[in-house]
């Protein structure tokens, strides 16, 4: 990451204004506001992952969803400061993503992304995930989605 240091921590309340303002810059459509994530940060069905470097600023963030009901924990949003790029980050959120909801008794990591949005595929598919579908028109901007899952080695043994 050159040798630069990236802390992926749960994001604070105080920051849900930064978190909001790096999915406006990373999204074109379907972004989550800031209400979204004062909602999400610290509400039991949602971890709120965030990506701090030194200084402490915001590089990046993850957003899971875990319902109760469900062993299928939801991957709704990871973004990274496009001057942070392709330094390791965007995978580093996606591997701690997956633990926390590993450590949550989930068993599979499932995400939807668009399908052109090359980055990304990439980055699921380097991980290990799977192409289980697809959903057309599935963005505000009628763009389509692929559906990805991965299965969680090592999930439901651990409370
Ligand atoms: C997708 C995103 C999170 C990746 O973050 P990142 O920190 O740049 O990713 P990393 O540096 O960890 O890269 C991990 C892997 O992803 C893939 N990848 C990342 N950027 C890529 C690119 N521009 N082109 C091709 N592959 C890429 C590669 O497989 C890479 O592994 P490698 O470096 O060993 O080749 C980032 O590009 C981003 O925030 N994009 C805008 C928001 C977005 O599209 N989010 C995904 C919504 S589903």
């Amino acid at each position: 990451m050159s040798g630069r240091r990236v802390t992926i921590r749960p994001a604070r309340r105080s920051e849900v204004a930064t978190l909001a303002a790096l999915e406006q810059r990373s999204f074109a459509t379907d972004r989550l506001s800031a209400r979204q994530y004062r909602r999400h940060v610290g509400s039991p069905s949602a971890v709120v992952l965030v990506a701090e470097g030194t200084g402490g600023a915001v590089l990046g963030s993850a957003v899971v969803f875990l319902r109760a009901a469900s062993r299928v924990a939801r991957l709704y949003s990871i973004a990274v400061d496009a001057a942070a790029r392709g330094r390791g980050i965007g995978a580093a959120l996606l591997d701690a993503a997956e633990e926390v909801a590993r450590r949550r008794g989930r068993t599979v990591l499932r995400l939807e992304v668009r399908q052109d949005n090359p980055a990304a595929i990439a980055l699921y598919e380097a991980r290990g995930y799977r192409r289980i579908g697809a959903r057309r028109g599935y963005y505000e901007d009628g763009a389509d989605a692929w559906r990805y899952e991965r299965a969680l080695a090592g999930a439901g043994t651990r409370q």
